[in-house]
């Protein structure tokens, strides 16, 4: 059977295992999948015994999106213009790399949501791989506009910089934007998955209004969220969505089936959309 596996560390609470066997379950497509938690500093030869031992593919996990670009000796344009891979498929010359991140929040928002992108105004607050990894994806829904925020300004000024040939892209420092309004903002930031870190959000009118997306999840409402519901916005979702529809998007790659996704949305949260 052919194998595949979810590689990071740590990869214990993955739930990318619990969603491809649903799929292929689903599909009536013969894979197993496991977890692979590489040493810090052994992503390589992890991933080299696994394809000695008949692996075909590997979603890749924190920390090591980087490093499995690194690794492939081929790129999807997305994965070039993030500078990172989360998925990658064994090809007879070695491993080509992907990254379903984007097409991942997209579909989430798009189909799942009934949040369109298309001519409106979209906010992604932070400048790190997360955003990097959606950046192009979005561009290419044509939004009106696309602001990124971050607290360290000048990597906003970069990333915005890296996506302007692809569309309507600016940084913008935080007070800048007071008084400025939204249609959906993206929280791409890491803050809300570390407890010590004291989130810094941009001036609450932001997000007054508007469609409020945490790319993190949780079975609780994040920090984001709060923020958001707190200052008023429209409706906000958590980024459970986003993680099924980059699975599903890697299972397409591997697979050449598009699986359905609402099923496993409604096996991992009954309750629906919290
Ligand atoms: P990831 O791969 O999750 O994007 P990263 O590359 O380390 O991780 O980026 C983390 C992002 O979250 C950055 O944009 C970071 O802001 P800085 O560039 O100023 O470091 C942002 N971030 C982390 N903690 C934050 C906090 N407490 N408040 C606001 N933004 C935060």
């Amino acid at each position: 059977m052919d194998r595949y596996a979810v590689i990071g560390n740590p990869v214990a609470h993955s739930k990318s295992p619990q969603i491809h066997e649903a799929f292929a379950r689903a599909t009536g497509q013969a894979l197993t999948y496991e977890r692979l938690e590489a040493p810090l500093d052994g992503f390589v030869p992890t991933v080299e015994a696994f394809a000695r031992g008949g692996g075909r593919g590997l979603n890749v996990t924190a920390p090591f999106k980087l490093e499995a670009f690194a690794l492939a000796n081929a790129h999807s344009k997305r994965a070039e213009l993030s500078g990172a891979a989360n998925t990658l498929k064994r090809e007879s010359g070695g491993w080509s790399g992907d990254n379903t991140d984007g097409p991942g929040i997209v579909r989430d928002l798009t189909h799942n949501l009934g949040v369109a992108l298309a001519a409106r105004d979209v906010l992604v607050l932070g400048a790190g791989g997360a955003a990097r990894g959606i950046m192009s994806s979005v561009l290419a829904e044509h939004p009106r506009s696309l602001t990124v925020c971050n607290r360290t300004f000048a990597k906003a000024e970069s990333i915005a910089r890296l996506f302007a040939a692809y569309g309507p892209i600016a940084a913008a420092p935080s007070d800048a934007l007071a008084g400025r309004s939204f249609d959906v903002v993206i929280n791409a930031t890491s803050a809300g998955l570390v407890a010590t870190s004291t989130p810094v959000w941009p001036p609450a009118s932001a997000v007054t209004g508007a469609f409020a997306y945490d790319m993190i999840y949780a079975d609780r409402p994040t920090l984001f969220r709060q923020w958001a519901d707190a200052n008023g916005a429209k409706q906000t979702a958590d980024g459970l969505g986003m993680l099924i529809e980059q699975a599903a998007e890697s299972f397409f790659l591997w697979r050449g089936v598009r699986p359905d996704t609402a099923p496993v949305f409604s096996l991992l949260r009954p309750e629906g959309r919290l």
